[in-house]
């Protein structure tokens, strides 16, 4: 039998900051949502000041899982202890798995006018923790957009969607989905999502029906089913699916690094002092 998963529970998170002043939103990873399993964090960042965001986020470590970087507008420039670099544009994502280790920086490139976008954590498997660093980074062009019958449009970062749209994000130990749906006024929107995964709808635009009304600037957390579905208010609905395999494992936080134990946190800041990543 097929259920459709109700929100269970709804957040419009807290405001924060982090790295050098930049002011976000703290969607996962704060007092009311603490964490969607696999996803540890979401941040959104968006703001036409420059005192906002001109500070970055400089050279900073990470360890056990994986930062995706989502920008809808403006760019950022990505640097790390491994040898990448680069600039993200507008529509596009860098996937970076840190796994053992990664120092890296993500700075703003501009001085003003807009820049938005989202910051995803993703938990890796015990067993995963200590890989090598590895990413994946696609500028818009190369992320498929499906339109809907109904006139929508879906872009998928990673998943497949029902019509079979494959996105180019490949994450074997938790078979993540990210889509970027926007839907017309009145608009149905269906898509399955393994019963095994945990997810969330964080919607940017408008408003959608899922059960309740999930409001622009409002995450809900999915509950257990194999399907979402919803429909767009008569303002339609812009918002992020996003849906990955549930680790169900114990989560040691400590700041930049998210292990299973606490002795695998004090391991990661002495070999982060050490140099040893
Ligand atoms: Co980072």
């Amino acid at each position: 039998m097929s259920t459709a998963r109700n929100i269970i529970q709804q957040t419009p998170g807290i405001l924060a900051s982090d790295g050098d002043g930049v002011r976000l939103t703290r969607i996962v990873g704060s007092p009311d949502v603490n964490m969607v399993d696999p996803f540890l964090l979401l941040d959104a960042f968006e703001s036409d000041r420059p005192d906002d965001y001109i500070g970055g986020f400089p050279s900073h470590p990470h360890r056990g899982f994986e930062t995706v970087t989502y920008l809808l507008e403006g760019r950022m420039r990505h640097k790390d202890s491994a040898g990448h670099e680069g600039v993200i544009e507008p529509g596009g994502v860098q996937w970076m798995t840190a796994g053992r280790g990664v120092v890296h920086s993500e700075m703003p490139e501009q001085e003003n006018g807009l820049l938005s976008g989202f910051q995803l954590w993703v938990n890796l498997p015990a067993d995963q923790k200590m890989s090598e660093p590895a990413y994946q980074e696609f500028p818009s062009s190369e992320i498929p957009v499906e339109t809907l019958k109904s006139g929508g449009t879906i872009k998928v970062i990673a998943g497949t969607t029902d019509l079979g749209t494959e996105g180019p994000v490949q994450i074997k130990a938790t078979q993540p989905l990210y889509f970027d749906v926007q839907l017309n006024a009145g608009e149905t929107f269906q898509q399955a999502i393994p019963e095994t995964h945990g997810g969330f709808v964080y919607v940017l635009k408008g408003s959608i029906d899922l059960g309740v009304e999930l409001r622009a600037g409002t995450l809900g957390v999915l509950g257990d089913g194999d399907r979402v579905e919803g429909k767009a208010s008569d303002q339609g609905a812009r918002f992020l699916l996003l849906a990955g395999r549930r680790l169900n494992e114990p989560v040691a936080r400590g700041g930049p690094f998210v292990m299973n134990t606490k002795q695998e946190i004090q391991q990661a800041f002495d070999d982060y002092k050490n140099g040893r990543f």
